[in-house]
């Protein structure tokens, strides 16, 4: 970490550029103390945070936010001292893990890495739905900063800060550059003006449009700055992201003029507020000038399907405070491709009646990579194309998790036993995690109350998200009588969760009682029984449900099989004689 020139830099309010770390002497005296203190471990997002702070990213802000900035950010977009400032930066902690008459603490990672020490000065309450409001204009728990905040700590907690150690990465080490060395290199470039570009996403040739047409346009350099710490949910992981930037600039843009660098910011997701802080950081790093496109730090769509921001909200916003914050935004109108003139242009200047092709981030998920078919030329380079493919293999690649949820005696165990059977004549890997077989070894000593359930089911979850985010096929069959649980295992493993309801009516469980189980809960010997005295909660929208009464376990278990196929988790028979390699 360079440290010399940082303390001379210029951050965008005229001050010097923030830099919390320690060095030297004072280091060594610190982690020797240390030691000693009490230590609260901070979230990935926090961890972000102090990173950000610690190098001056956030400059002028040098703490977590006290509840006086806190106050005015939240209706004003203004630190307390007047400075703009959209968005709070704060330390959500839970008031417990808090030491009673600490005045200092460690903050801690997640493996317990110390990494700061925090003088605490002020712990406030906070109201995360009013917080929510004020920022992100909404409630609506779709909104993934919101669903997020809701298992947030309770206080906010704040004081001067020390920072010992940043986060340790292992990756692309040569390209996680700070402020003050990202502006060295910049200014070794000689251009007096420098454009920034933002990006959660993979580029493709519009992007590559965008950002060439802005260095022109301002005459300076280009600095692609894409985020790596923490983005939407459901993004593209960021090695995969980071492989398609490197092959992109190394190949495709002038050597003289761009440099990548990535940057740790945890996102909020909140649209027009989030690019007036995107255009902070970049200017902390150097940049005159900041691209805003379409939907900048969109969050997506709320509940009822609209998106949360307007598609040029960000550009309003930004406009109006460009002189103060020292940053020119450079505009885009959604680009386009124009296949007949072989050329990219904003919508709105797009010639009346000319064809158009665009390929959304849902298409080149669901119709291109999941089913093994290439990104054409006209949307993204080769290389892009490849990497992306590398990582995001043909559904018939990807793994799955399938769910069987329902009673005692329902016929989970059965039909998932016969299903094995047939995937793996089909060529795919099969875990089994079998409830009472889990119960003998991952949740020996778990008993039947409804704590220990949810852990059961959470811990067959977690062995489950691993197995299908490796590309096995996990089959579950577990009571899993709780609807919240379940979903919590769906969001677990993403998009490719099957659950698969086995509705068999409970008198004909019992009637069966294969393990004479509901003749003991009805005589009382055994007590929490499912169905019994303890409910059941049926999906409300699973992908499959099973007729265990009209057909049997073999029937039902092919027609998941079937099902499988249609989605495209397993090859037609006919094309799955080799290795299922399909198209190359
Ligand atoms: S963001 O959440 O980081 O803003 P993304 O990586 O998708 O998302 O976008 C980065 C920048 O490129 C944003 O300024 C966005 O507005 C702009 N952008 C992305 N796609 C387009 C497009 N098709 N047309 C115009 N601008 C775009």
């Amino acid at each position: 970490m360079s440290k010399t020139s940082s303390k001379t830099l210029i951050s965008p309010y005229g001050g010097t550029l923030v830099d919390l770390m320690v060095t030297g002497d004072e280091r060594q005296e610190l982690l020797a103390r240390a030691i000693h203190l009490p230590s609260v471990q901070i979230s990935a997002r926090s961890v972000c945070d102090l990173e950000m702070l610690a190098t001056g990213a956030f400059s002028p802000l040098d703490r977590f936010m006290g509840k006086a900035d806190y106050e005015r950010v939240l209706t004003e977009m203004r630190l307390k001292n007047g400075t703009l400032f959209p968005i709070p930066i704060a330390l959500p902690l839970d008031e417990s893990t808090l030491p009673n008459y600490a005045e200092e603490i460690t903050l801690n990672d997640s493996r317990n890495n110390t990494l700061a020490v925090m003088q605490i000065e002020e712990v406030y309450h906070y109201d995360h739905q009013r917080e929510a409001r004020l920022v992100l204009g909404s409630t609506d728990p779709k909104h993934p900063l919101i669903s997020e905040m809701v298992r947030w700590g309770k206080v906010y907690v704040s004081g001067k800060l020390k920072v010992i150690n940043l986060p340790i990465y292992h990756d692309f080490v040569e390209l996680r550059l700070t402020p003050a060395q990202v502006r060295a290199r910049l200014e070794a470039m000689g251009y007096s003006k420098v454009v920034a570009f933002q990006t959660r996403n993979p580029l493709h040739r519009i992007h590559e449009e965008l950002t060439k047409r802005a260095a022109d346009e301002v005459n300076g350099a280009l600095l692609i700055h894409p985020v790596v710490g923490m983005t939407r949910p459901g993004d593209v992981d960021h090695y995969t992201r980071v492989r398609t930037y490197r092959a992109l600039v190394e190949n495709y843009y002038d050597s003289k003029r761009t440099m990548l660098s990535l940057l740790p910011l945890a996102m909020r997701m909140a649209g027009p507020r989030e690019a007036l802080l995107h255009a902070i950081i970049r200017r902390n790093h150097g940049a005159t000038h900041f691209i805003i496109g379409r939907d900048h730090a969109g969050p997506g769509n709320d509940s009822q399907g609209k998106p949360f921001y307007g598609p040029y909200e960000a550009q309003i916003l930004m406009a109006q405070y460009a002189e103060e914050l020292g940053v020119q935004p450079v505009e885009f109108k959604e680009l386009v491709y124009l296949p007949d003139e072989e050329r990219y242009e904003e919508t709105t200047k797009v010639p009346e009646g000319a064809p158009i092709l665009s390929i959304s981030g849902t298409q080149v998920r669901d119709e291109y990579l999941a089913k093994g078919k290439t990104l054409p030329e006209w949307f993204t380079r080769k290389e892009t194309a490849e990497i992306l493919q590398q990582m995001y293999p043909p559904r018939h690649k990807q793994g799955v998790c399938l769910w069987f949820t329902g009673l005692s005696g329902s016929g989970k165990s059965t039909t998932s036993e016969i299903l094995t059977s047939l995937l793996l004549e089909r060529g795919r890997q099969v875990t089994v995690l079998d409830g009472d077989v889990v119960r003998t070894h991952l949740s020996k000593g778990l008993g039947f109350s409804r704590e220990d359930r949810d852990t059961n089911i959470l811990r067959i979850g977690y062995v489950a998200s691993e197995i299908s985010h490796h590309g096995g096929i996990v089959i579950c069959a577990a009571i899993s009588p709780y609807r919240a649980t379940r979903n919590e295992v769906r969001k677990m493993v993403g998009e490719n969760f099957v659950e698969i309801f086995v509705d068999t009516p409970i008198e004909v469980c019992e009637q069966r009682d294969v393990k004479g189980m509901y003749a003991r809960a009805r005589r009382g010997q055994i007590t929490g029984f499912t169905g019994v005295d303890d409910p059941y909660e049926a999906p409300v929208n699973p992908e499959i449900t099973l007729d265990t009464v009209n057909n049997d376990a073999a029937q039902n278990a092919r027609w998941i099989i079937a099902h499988l196929e249609e989605r495209g988790f397993i090859l037609p028979v006919s094309n799955n004689h080799s290795d299922g390699e399909k198209s190359k």
